[in-house]
């Protein structure tokens, strides 16, 4: 016999060319922000800050928005999109001890996904969940260590310097920051952004 994969739901990964520097100059950048505006909410949970929406218009996450405009014209390549890209949200986040995501999608885009700028011990993955309504009704039995494809919810390490990217119709959520680390030490911080194509 022979099996063909249909359906599929990609999920990308890819590291920023230095993630120290990066990170090093985007944390202080987000803190400051951070401390002027209030934080609006979303699907943001126990006094997580989420900032506004218009991120990729500031001028000084320019080394950030490079770097995940690369990462998105690649996936474009590899799933045969065309012409091009483009940012229609782009959003920091710090999600403080005791505050995690809610599980959502984010309507009316191709791409979405999430930057780690810091990410201290125990402090959340991102989950995804199986979109499709069929294999949740019927969960067969099934043998341990099964291929990570069949299961029906992925945790994915946060890792500092990683981008993430995957379809935005994916349902997604971020666990809850356990960090034990006093003050900004315990801060997850993350930048997330939808891609839409134009
Ligand atoms: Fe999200």
């Amino acid at each position: 016999m022979h099996r063909e994969i249909l359906f599929p739901t990609p999920v990308y990964f890819k590291m920023v060319k230095d993630p120290q520097k990066m990170n090093d100059y985007l944390f202080p950048l987000i803190k400051a922000w951070s401390e002027k505006e209030e934080s609006i909410q979303k699907t943001n949970v126990g006094g997580g800050w989420h900032s506004s929406t218009e991120m990729y218009h500031k001028k000084e996450y320019k080394p950030l928005t490079d770097e995940l405009f690369i990462m998105q014209h690649e996936i474009f390549k590899d799933y045969g999109m065309e012409p091009k890209p483009g940012l229609g949200a782009m959003w920091a986040n710090i999600n403080y001890p005791g505050s995690y995501n809610k599980q959502h999608i984010h309507s009316n885009s191709q791409w979405t996904g999430v930057y780690y700028v810091k990410v201290p011990k125990n402090s959340g993955n991102l989950f995804v969940e199986d979109p499709r309504v069929g294999p949740l009704y019927i969960l067969p039995r099934r043998v341990q260590g099964i291929p990570k494809a069949l299961w029906s919810l992925v945790s994915c390490p946060a890792v500092e310097g990683q981008m993430i990217m995957f379809p935005a119709w994916l349902p997604h959520g971020v666990e809850l920051n356990e960090s034990k680390e006093k003050g900004e030490k315990g801060w997850r911080v993350s930048v997330s952004f939808n891609f839409i194509q134009v």
